[in-house]
């Protein structure tokens, strides 16, 4: 305890400083206060404590006047710290509150928002226009039959069109009424429509469609189909064409022109591909890969057949089907490089306005 003051009046010195240097420091957290009660007022080896057990060096008749000194400095003490201690408190209960506050000068935190998948944008503006010409839009089942999938559309079952839609068999597969598969387009969400009522009939039948393919950039085994059907009495291939080059201006601008050339699909009769002249360039360009044209859709008049299946007099009625795929055109309008952007919801991808 060598360290400790010698006299009432030194150690008063002492405090001063102490006190001022502290105050210098500015601050003082109820923690700062606390070291220096214990420094000043420790029970064992605080200052005061150790100023008192000078009392017997002290000579007899210095005694009294020497005990009440330190007296006087130890309330000195208590009351310039208990001082301190209640603005230390107070500061810190300010700073708790001033953490807690909210500033309101700060920039607004913008919470995430959803936004449409650019494949409901697409699918979304295709029935738009055709909303416009009077389609309501039909849902089907994504695990259909053999017999709505391929054989009630003239697929007959060793037809080798089938082999170009390969498919995923549920439960062992096979051909006929009851065998599952994953439907390989929206067509047969035709037969189940015609079926279910009598012509005038006019359907759009947009859903997710399953092939055994290849996955690349440009091939996925699930991929998106908008598919459309007109039955009336009366409905020409020129019905077919006008509507088609309308769908064609609408949807991609004026300019666009449709294209028809004869193809195979078991079930219309004739079969075409429609392709519209590339919106994109004058005179060719990768989108169309040189030629002027893009294909984006199959259609022909239903097959007779076809209508037979559903019920529906081939006699007296004849209609017309089409078939584009919504990720196809989706990758053509925003110049999507792989059809795996649309399915893996990567949000760096998804978070932009696809409208
Ligand atoms: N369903 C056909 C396909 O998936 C497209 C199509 C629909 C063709 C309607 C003609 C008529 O390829």
């Amino acid at each position: 305890m060598s360290s400790a003051p010698f006299s009432v009046e030194e150690a008063r010195g002492l405090l001063d400083a102490e006190l001022a240097d502290a105050a210098g420091r500015g601050g003082l957290l109820p923690a700062d206060v606390h070291e220096l009660k214990v420094r000043w007022l420790g029970k064992k080896q605080g200052v005061v404590t150790a100023l008192l057990a000078r009392l017997k060096e002290v000579p007899k008749e210095e005694k009294a006047a020497f005990g009440a000194g330190v007296n006087a400095l130890k309330q000195e003490v208590e009351a310039r710290l208990d001082a301190l201690e209640a603005e230390a408190t107070a500061r810190a209960a300010a700073r708790a509150e001033a953490a807690k506050a909210v500033d309101v000068t700060l920039p607004p935190r913008v919470p995430p928002v959803g936004r449409l998948h650019p494949l409901t944008v697409v699918r979304r503006r295709i029935e738009h226009v055709f909303h416009g010409l009077g389609y309501e839009v039909a849902d089907g089942p994504e695990i259909e039959t053999d017999w709505y999938n391929f054989e009630s559309l003239n697929f007959a079952p060793d037809h080798p069109a089938r082999d170009s839609v390969d498919t995923f068999f549920v439960e062992g597969g096979g051909t006929g009424r009851d065998a599952l598969l994953l439907r390989t387009h929206t067509s047969p969400v035709q037969m189940r429509t015609m079926e279910g009522r009598r012509p005038p009939i006019r359907v759009l039948c947009p859903g997710r469609v399953y092939r055994k393919d290849d996955i690349d950039p440009r091939h996925s085994p699930v991929f998106h189909q908008m598919e459309g059907l007109v039955v009336d009495e009366g409905i020409t291939f020129a019905h077919l064409r006008g509507t088609l080059s309308a769908f064609a201006k609408s949807f991609f601008g004026g300019r666009a022109e449709v294209r028809l050339a004869p193809t195979f699909f078991p079930f219309v009769e004739p079969g075409v591909d429609c392709a519209v002249s590339c919106v994109f360039c004058e005179t060719g360009c990768r989108i169309c890969s040189y030629s002027g044209w893009i294909e984006i859709m199959g259609a022909g008049m239903v097959h007779p057949n076809v209508l037979a299946n559903a019920g529906i007099d081939p006699e007296r009625f004849t209609g017309f089907a089409f078939g584009m795929g919504i990720d196809r055109i989706a990758m053509l309008l925003h110049g999507i490089p792989d059809l795996r952007l649309l399915f893996e919801n990567d949000v760096r991808f998804l978070d932009r306005t696809w409208g």
